[in-house]
């Protein structure tokens, strides 16, 4: 079984057996003498990072690919090619693409199971996974909530996985904050979430700031557009727009962050992104681990 998207999970209970491990999940043997490998062609520094401490943590070992020169690639060589030779030498692979439908493709070849850990803009079930994790610590619950999804909705693969995972649960309404070219796109209004759409972040803090339990910004995916975005003007949560959060409500990025965020805020209590987020990360990642080396499959 292969870890490709956050549809897979089938229930509320089963997330929340998933959160169970993560709460309880330290460093192990679980994972002793056994090998990960990382195959990636975008960059990464907390997905790779977070999957290399969680498999070390559970004793195990790790192999990173870049599908650059470094590689056969370089020479001409398949990426099947590439990923049948790394699973015939790990047991795992997380594996990173910027091609739709890559990551899928080639889980067909693969002799064991793939996580993906970001594919182009359509899914990062592990981000989706932890992102769900947080706002469960953060909150106490996955139900009842107002959340604000501010930024490249369009682009956004995290928020893609998280918003199914929170369409498992009831009562949720999601405020959805993009440029009008930038919107959520249909396949992801999932039934079960109640979708309010503004594309004036300002005003919809003015509105609902005080009610919101989440906050969750997001990046401009600049690389996933041929025109230059670099003058882009970009929704911020300054000091301004911050006057207008509730004391409650934690503020989650996936990062990395470009200017969403101003650096003034990184202190703040309600700041959630940097301390609890990334931690909670390295939890999850080691839950999945942990499942699959102990019961043969990511999820019960
Ligand atoms: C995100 C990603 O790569 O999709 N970051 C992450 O994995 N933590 C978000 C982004 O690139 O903007």
């Amino acid at each position: 079984m292969h870890l490709l998207s956050t549809r897979q999970i089938e229930s509320s209970e089963q997330l929340d057996s998933l959160f169970n491990v993560a709460n309880s999940i330290r460093c192990s043997n679980l994972a002793k003498n056994k090998f990960l490998g990382i195959v990636k062609d975008e960059a990464s520094t907390r997905t790779r990072i977070s999957f290399e401490v969680a498999m070390k943590s559970l004793g195990g070992e790790v192999i990173l690919l870049d599908l650059d020169n470094s590689s056969s690639i370089f020479k001409g060589e398949t990426v099947e090619d590439t990923i049948m030779t790394m699973a015939e030498n790990v047991d795992v692979i997380v594996m990173r693409h910027s091609q739709k439908g890559m990551i899928h493709h080639c889980s067909k070849f693969s002799s064991v199971p793939i996580i993906s850990g970001g594919e182009s803009d359509t899914e990062h079930p592990t981000q989706g996974l932890l992102d769900a994790y947080t706002i469960y610590k953060e909150t106490g619950r996955l139900d009842n909530l107002n959340i604000m999804m501010v930024g490249d909705l369009k682009c956004s693969r995290t928020i893609h996985s998280l918003l199914y995972l929170l369409s498992l649960h009831k009562h949720n309404i999601i405020y959805l904050i993009s440029p009008e070219d930038m919107k959520l796109p249909e396949e992801y209004f999932f039934n079960d979430l109640h979708f309010i759409h503004n594309s004036d972040f300002l005003e919809s803090l003015t509105n609902i700031g005080k009610k919101l339990d989440i906050l969750y910004m997001t990046r401009l995916q600049k690389e996933r557009y041929s025109e230059n975005l670099d003058n882009n003007p970009y929704y911020c949560l300054g000091e301004k727009e911050s006057q207008y959060l509730g004391e409650a409500c934690s503020v989650l990025h996936p990062l990395p962050r470009n200017k969403e965020i101003s650096t003034n805020f990184d202190k703040d209590p309600r700041a959630a992104y940097f301390k609890r987020q990334i931690k909670n990360g390295k939890y999850i990642r080691m839950a999945l681990l942990g499942n699959l080396f102990t019961k043969g499959t990511f999820l019960n």
